[in-house]
Parts: C-alpha cells; sequence; structure tokens
C-alpha cells in the first residue's frame, strides 16, 4: 500500500550539519514509531554528513546554498518553494542554522517545528550549553517547539531536562543532551502526525488539552547515550 492510502504524514527535514537529529527520524519512520515519511531533505551547506544519511536512507537530498542567493529573503523564498514542491504536512528544522524570515515561517506557520538546545525561554541563540555551565545552572537540556516569527521564542511542546555535572564542559554536555533529543524530538513528530498536536492561536494544544509554559516534560528513565 502506498504511503498516501496508509495515511501517514509526509515529513521535509532542513538540516545545515552532521544531521544526528534526521537520522533519529530516519530511524523512527523506518521502525513506523513515526506515521510519517520523509519525504524530502534540505541543507544550506553542500557537503555535509547529514545529506550522506538521507542519500543512505534513499531519501531525496537537495542543497539549497544559501551563500549563491543576494538577500536572506531571496534565499527564504527559494528554499520555501523547494519544500512546498514536496507537498509536506510538517516540516522539521534539525540543526538547521539558518534565522528565517517572518515571511518564511508564516508561509508554514503550525507544521513548522525546531529543536533547540536549551530549556527556552533560556538561552535562546548560540553557545548554549557554554552559557548554562557559565551560568552555575543546575541543569539544561533541549526543547522541541513550534516556529514562530521570534527567533527560538514559539510555544514548546516538549523538553528534556537534563542535569549538569561538575566536570561538564560544553562538549560534554552537548553530546548528552543530543542523545535526549534523539528521544523527544521523533516523540514531538509522532504527536503531530497522530494527529494530536496542534499550534492553536500561538498556544500548543496536545490532545485537546492546553500545554502548560515549556510543554511536556520528559522524564527519560534510561540514560541513552552520548548522541553521535
Ligand atoms: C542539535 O544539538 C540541535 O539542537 C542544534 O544543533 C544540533 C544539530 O545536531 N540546533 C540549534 O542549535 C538550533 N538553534 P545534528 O545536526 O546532529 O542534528
Amino acid at each position: 500500500m502506498n504511503d498516501q492510502l496508509m495515511g501517514k504524514r509526509r515529513i521535509v527535514v532542513l538540516i545545515s550539519g552532521s544531521g544526528s537529529n534526521l537520522q533519529s527520524f530516519i530511524d523512527r519512520c523506518a521502525d513506523e514509531s513515526i506515521n510519517g515519511t520523509l519525504v524530502a531533505v534540505l541543507s544550506n551547506r553542500p557537503g555535509v554528513k547529514g545529506l550522506e544519511r538521507a542519500a543512505a536512507a534513499a531519501i531525496p537530498n537537495i542543497v539549497v546554498d544559501h551563500s549563491s542567493f543576494e538577500s536572506r529573503s531571496e534565499f527564504d523564498a527559494a528554499l520555501a518553494d523547494v519544500i512546498d514542491s514536496f507537498s509536506p504536512d510538517l516540516v522539521v528544522l534539525a540543526g538547521f542554522m539558518r534565522i528565517l524570515t517572518p515571511q518564511f515561517v508564516n508561509r508554514f506557520l503550525g507544521r513548522l517545528i525546531n529543536i533547540h538546545p536549551s530549556l527556552l525561554p533560556k538561552y535562546p541563540g548560540l553557545h548554549t550549553h557554554q552559557r548554562a555551565i557559565d551560568a552555575g545552572d543546575s541543569e539544561a537540556g533541549a526543547t522541541v517547539h513550534f516556529v514562530t516569527p521570534e527567533l527560538d521564542g514559539g510555544p514548546a511542546i516538549v523538553q528534556a531536562k537534563v542535569p549538569l555535572e561538575s566536570n561538564d564542559t560544553a562538549e560534554s554536555l552537548a553530546s548528552r543532551v543530543l542523545g535526549f533529543e534523539h528521544q523527544i524530538y521523533p516523540l514531538a513528530a509522532e504527536w503531530f502526525c497522530q494527529g494530536r498536536l496542534e499550534l492553536r492561536e500561538g498556544h500548543v494544544i496536545l490532545d485537546n488539552e492546553l500545554l502548560p509554559e515549556g510543554g511536556v516534560s520528559v522524564e527519560i528513565a534510561e540514560h541513552p547515550g552520548a548522541g553521535e
């Protein structure tokens, strides 16, 4: 039976680098934990490992190189057209390291999600792990959220909290958090693909309930191991 008949949602993933979160989507779609099909992987950078992961899984993969566009808005318009050519139900930013214009975000509002390596609203932007260490925080983590025009400011769907250890470096913490990212990101996508999750008037609704700020807080019993 084809994907349409099985009601699988069409997912486009945007990457800029290693694509370990992409890999978690590839794996969870393959074992059918996510009721979805990865219809395309798009990268704004050529030659990145995420593109190899997509090719190895026989997923159409395309480079839309931001450096060959005159302006951010021209790049975003071209990228949006490529995304739309795959008619996605869900657009997943997985380590996509470009700031998106409001025009782009509004075109995909409600079906555009991102993962950010901090407990938002703490530490939007870059160097999140070093900032958590420098602030003496007792915990760090990652947040999956709907994307809105405000950078890393959209409402949270799910967070994983990771205790900070006294000898943590930005690298050790990033690696530990990444292992949890690989669990919570496919989980959020699974909810979306089951039709349980939506953005309604700026709020996140899961199973017809309004989620609190910070979204669902996932307790992950077993340490998932360091991320790739
Ligand atoms: C992940 O840690 C993700 O949370 C982060 O980039 C990494 C990508 O890793 N995203 C951001 O910082 C977005 N603001 P991956 O390419 O191995 O999935």
